[in-house]
């Protein structure tokens, strides 16, 4: 392991390393700069600092390079790059490969010793999970029947597979998190699912709903008010960020916060402290966020509705759900498995058996386009349990939708329901993301596949209905 305390600097610019060494002096850690990325390498062999930060444009040997270099030298050892903002995506995606963090260019002092600090340990909870990393047993495992499951979260098409993965891997470090999925895909299980899979499993896991509260309640629910801050403060009241002190807060459709809130948001995540409304003392702030959004929010920063700062700041590690008419293998699997708990929990007692489906009822469970996805899915099953009182669980004991709408030829919703607009917004998001994902993979569909997980098939369905063909 590293040298705690001892940091390496490596920038191709004299002074831009001058300036990080002089900010560090403050503090008592030991630093070595070095402004040519490969005699770097040797520095890291020879010296094992605990941290290496790290610029991320350099000639010859990028920061990235120098990040896989030092991983494999040393496993434990920290690496933050160092980042303009050009170049933020690509910091973001060395997240997986193992970077403790990254910092957008210019940074402060505080956001220079607040990282070194974290790097260190010195933070509580949060950087011993990061630190142990290596030593946690990974969340996901195999479940019943040797089937891979992450908590409750169940699924075995590749998409939920690299979903697994990810919470595997994401669950020990400190990284902040954003789940995309339409309504009803398991944001919230997955979120649980890292959280009780990582160090912080002990403490609190708190949702915030960032769309059913006026902002001015969400604000005080968040940050807390002191006595008297506005009228009806009555008495003063923790925020949710010190309630969970220690664990996580996921913030549910974080897409809804106003602009205000964001800024707020962003303030605490960059500076890890925060004062309840009406405060003046700063209190120190020791959560995980994981975030969700239904919504694009690439393109809702384009809109100008989402700060963009703040989404690097979640978007460190991306877990994608797809909906579940794009993950067909997980359909039966999954409504085997609600039954089972239906029944389980309905009818406790040894010898209760649990129905199958038929054939008729395969056929219709597997050919409909599930808008309401998973939560759907878990109350036809529900209902089709009350109703069967036989073995088998037949067509006849599911909704006639199901029937209607099959697959995506159902007919288009009509302008200016809920439906057409919600159809509008995930195929803005659907776009969006594919055309962001092919560019980052030169048009390759196998490797696109791999990082999104979702099917190949999926992604080739989709590069042809959104007429990308011709771009890659
Ligand atoms: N992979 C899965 N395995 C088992 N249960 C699942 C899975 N995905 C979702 N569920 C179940 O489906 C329901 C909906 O999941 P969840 O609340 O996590 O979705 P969501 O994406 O947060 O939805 P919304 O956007 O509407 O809040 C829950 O009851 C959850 O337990
Ligand atoms: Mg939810």
């Amino acid at each position: 392991m590293g040298i705690a305390g001892k940091i390496l600097i490596v920038d191709d610019e004299q002074d831009a390393l001058e300036n990080c060494r002089r900010i560090l002096s403050r503090v008592p850690y030991d630093c070595v700069t070095e402004c040519d990325p490969a005699r770097a390498l040797d520095l890291i062999a020879r010296e094992r600092p605990g941290l290496i930060l790290t610029d991320l444009r350099m000639p010859r040997l990028d920061g990235i390079e120098v990040l896989a270099a030092a991983k494999r030298l040393d496993p434990s050892v920290q690496v933050v790059l160092l980042t303009a903002h050009a170049t933020v995506q690509t910091a973001v995606t060395s997240m997986r490969y193992g970077a403790f963090d990254y910092i957008t260019k210019p940074f402060t002092s505080s956001d220079l010793v607040q990282v070194a600090r974290r790097a260190f340990g010195e933070n509580g909870a949060a950087s011993a999970a990061q630190t142990k990393g290596a030593e946690v047993l990974p969340p996901a495992g195999r479940g019943r029947s040797g089937r891979r499951a992450a908590g409750r979260v169940i699924g075995e098409s590749a998409a939920m597979e690299s979903v697994f993965s990810l919470i595997e891997k994401v669950a020990p470090t400190h990284s902040n998190v954003l789940i995309y999925g339409e309504s009803g895909t398991g944001k919230e299980l997955v979120a649980r699912a890292i959280h009780d899979a990582s160090l912080r499993a002990e403490r609190p896991f708190i949702p915030v709903d960032c769309v059913s509260l006026p902002d001015t309640l969400l604000e005080s629910e968040l940050f807390g008010h002191e006595k008297g801050a506005f009228t009806g403060a009555h008495v003063s009241k923790p925020g949710l960020f010190e309630v969970a002190a220690g664990g996580t807060v996921f913030l549910d459709e974080v897409s809804g916060m106003s602009q205000t809130l964001q800024s707020r948001l962003l303030r605490v995540l960059q500076e890890r402290q925060m004062r309840r409304v009406g405060g003046i003392r700063f209190l120190d702030v020791d959560v995980r966020v994981i975030a969700a959004s239904n919504q694009d929010l690439e393109a809702a920063c384009r809109r100008g509705e989402f700060r963009e700062d703040l989404y690097y700041r979640l978007n460190v590690i991306p877990i994608l759900l797809p909906p579940l008419r794009h993950r067909e293998g997980d359909i039966l699997l999954l409504a085997r498995e609600f039954l089972r708990r239906f029944v389980t929990q309905q009818r406790p007692g040894p010898g209760e058996s649990v129905p199958d489906l038929d054939g008729s009822a395969m056929d219709l469970l597997c050919g409909y386009s599930w808008p309401g996805n998973v939560r759907e899915l878990q109350n036809v099953i529900e209902r089709a349990a009350v109703l069967a009182d036989g073995p088998f669980i037949t067509s006849a004991h599911l909704p006639d939708r199901l029937r209607e709408c099959h697959g995506e030829d159902a007919p288009p919703p009509e302008a200016g329901s809920f439906k057409h607009a919600k159809q509008a917004a995930v195929t803005t998001f659907e776009r969006g993301f594919l055309l962001d994902l092919l560019k980052r993979h030169d048009g390759h569909m196998g490797r696109a596949a791999r990082e999104s997980g979702v099917d190949r098939k999926t992604i080739e369905r989709m590069v042809k209905k959104h007429g990308l063909r011709e771009l890659f």
